[in-house]
C-alpha cells in the first residue's frame, strides 16, 4: 500500500503535459479484438486500468506490445473462459461486445456494483438483444450468443457510455444497418468510432444523439492516436485554481473541457485558451457557483469531486446536484476531516466555504474521489496524507511527478498498512 504525503499552500506555477485519454484508449483496446491485424495506438497513458485490460487481451491470445505505443495483434485469439481480472475494472464489460462481434458468443462475468454506484449493464444487453443475441445468466456469468447478429433499432433509456460504445462493437462486423438512438455524445465514443472507421467500419452520427452502423465484413489494422484526457486537463486545472498560480496545461482540446472552463470563469478564475492549450491564473480566491452533472456536453460527472474539493474553500455557497451516478458523494466525510462545511441530501451537496482546509489523515475512496483530495490537499494548511492512492493511479499517469514539477509538495511513500 502506498500513500501521498501533500504539504498545502505552494503556488502552481510552470507548465503540465496532458496525457491521452483513460476513457478512449480502454475501449480501442477493446476494439481491437474484432481486427485480426496489427494496430499501432499511440499517446497511450500508462495507467494501471490500461495494463489491465492489456492483461485481459492477452488472455484472449492478443499479442501486445507496449512501449511508448502499443503495438498489438489479435490474428490468432481465440475465445475462452471468462478471467477473475474482467472483475479488476468495469471497462472490462466493453470486451463482451467486442468478443460478440468477432466470435457471436461470449461469456463474462456480470459486473458488480461499485464505489459511485449500482452500474447496471441492462442497456448493453437490451443492444445486444435488439441485434439478435440470446442470453441467460448463471452464477454470475452471462452468456451471450447468436448464429448471426442482425443490426436492428436500439433507443437507449440513458445515454450510457458504456452501453453505447459496446453496441457499437457488437454491431460493427454485423449483417445490415443498426441505429442507436439518444445514444451518449462523448469525445471517447467519437475516438472509438473514429479508430474503428480507420479500421474499416462503416459508422456515422458518432458525436450525436443518433449513431447508424452499417456492418461490414472484416477491419483491417490501422495506426491510432488517443484524444487528450479531458478529465485529466480539469483537474490540474482546478488545482491550480484552488492553490493559486499561473500555469499552462498542454495537449488539450478546449471544446472538450468547454464546461470546465467555463464553470471556472463563474468562479472568477482566469482561464485562456489557445490551440492546443489553457492557461489558468488564480490568486486561490474563488467564488462558489451551482454544478449540475449531466451527460456530455453537460458538465461531467467525473469532475464534481474535484469542483466540490474547490469549492470547499470558495467564498460563499455553492449547491451539486449529482444526476448521473446515485452514490457519488463519498469524498465529502474525507473532505470534512479537512474542514469542509458540506451537507449531503440526496443527490444534492451544499458546499457552504470556508476560509481555509486543514491537513488530515484521508481516504480516496475512488479514482475522481481520490483526485478531489489532491485538490484539498494542495490548497490547504499544513500536511495531509491521502491513502488508497491505488484508486488515484488507475486514471493519473505520475499525477505526483507532474505536480512536482510545477512547484507543489507531494510525495509518494509506502504506508504501513
Ligand atoms: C463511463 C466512464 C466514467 C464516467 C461515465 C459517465 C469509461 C471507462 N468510464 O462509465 O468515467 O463517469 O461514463 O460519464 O468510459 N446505466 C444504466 N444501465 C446501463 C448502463 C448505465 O442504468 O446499462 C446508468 C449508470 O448506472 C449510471 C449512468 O447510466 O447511472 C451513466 O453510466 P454510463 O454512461 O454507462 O457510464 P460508464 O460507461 O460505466
Amino acid at each position: 500500500m502506498e500513500k501521498f504525503i501533500v504539504t498545502g499552500r505552494n503556488k502552481i506555477n510552470g507548465s503540465i503535459d496532458i496525457s491521452g485519454s483513460k476513457n478512449s484508449v480502454l475501449p480501442i483496446l477493446a476494439a481491437t479484438l474484432l481486427i485480426p491485424d496489427t494496430c499501432v495506438i499511440n499517446n497511450v497513458p500508462k495507467l494501471s486500468d490500461v495494463y489491465t485490460m492489456i492483461e485481459l487481451l492477452k488472455y484472449y491470445g492478443a499479442e501486445v506490445e507496449f512501449n511508448d505505443s502499443i503495438k498489438i495483434n489479435c490474428s490468432n485469439i481465440e475465445n475462452k473462459a471468462p478471467s477473475d481480472k474482467v472483475k479488476d475494472i468495469r471497462a472490462s464489460f466493453l470486451l463482451v461486445g467486442a468478443l460478440l462481434g468477432r466470435f457471436g458468443k461470449v461469456s463474462m462475468f456480470m459486473p458488480g456494483g461499485c464505489n459511485i454506484g449500482q452500474r447496471p449493464v441492462d442497456l448493453h444487453l437490451k443492444g445486444f438483444g435488439v441485434l439478435g443475441a440470446n442470453q441467460s445468466i448463471e452464477g454470475g456469468i452471462i452468456d451471450i450468443s447468436a448464429k448471426y447478429l442482425n443490426g436492428g433499432e436500439v433507443y437507449l433509456d440513458f445515454p450510457s457510455v458504456g452501453a453505447t460504445e459496446n453496441i457499437i462493437l457488437a454491431a460493427v462486423m454485423a449483417k445490415g444497418r443498426t441505429v442507436i438512438s439518444n445514444c451518449a455524445t462523448e469525445p471517447e465514443i467519437i475516438d472509438m468510432a473514429d479508430f474503428l472507421i480507420k479500421a474499416g467500419a462503416k459508422i456515422s452520427g458518432a458525436g450525436s444523439d443518433t449513431i447508424v452502423v452499417e456492418g461490414v465484413d472484416c477491419l483491417k489494422g490501422v495506426e491510432h492516436k488517443v484524444i487528450p484526457d479531458r478529465i485529466e486537463a480539469g483537474t490540474f486545472m482546478l488545482a491550480v485554481a484552488g492553490t493559486g498560480g499561473k500555469c499552462r496545461i498542454n495537449n488539450v482540446i478546449s471544446e472538450h473541457i468547454k464546461p470546465i472552463i467555463l464553470k471556472l470563469r463563474e468562479m472568477e478564475v482566469d482561464v485562456e485558451e489557445s490551440e492546443n492549450s489553457v492557461i489558468v491564473s488564480s490568486e486561490g480566491n474563488i467564488v462558489n457557483t451551482d454544478i449540475k452533472t449531466m451527460p456530455y456536453p453537460g458538465f461531467p460527472t467525473d469532475m464534481q469531486a474535484q469542483f466540490t474539493a474547490l469549492m470547499a474553500k470558495g467564498i460563499g455557497t455553492g449547491v451539486v446536484n449529482e444526476t448521473v451516478f446515485e452514490n457519488r458523494f463519498m469524498h465529502i466525510g474525507e473532505l470534512k476531516k479537512m474542514g469542509a462545511n458540506i451537507t449531503v441530501e440526496g443527490r444534492t451537496a451544499v458546499v457552504r466555504g470556508v476560509e481555509a482546509l486543514a491537513g488530515a489523515e484521508v481516504e480516496a475512496t475512488d479514482l475522481r474521489a481520490g483526485a478531489a483530495l489532491i485538490i484539498s490537499a494542495l490548497a490547504a494548511e499544513g500536511t495531509t496524507e491521502i491513502g488508497h492512492i491505488h484508486y488515484i493511479d488507475r486514471g493519473y499517469e505520475m499525477i505526483e511527478k507532474k505536480l512536482k514539477s510545477v512547484g507543489c509538495d507531494i510525495k509518494r511513500v509506502r504506508s504501513e498498512e
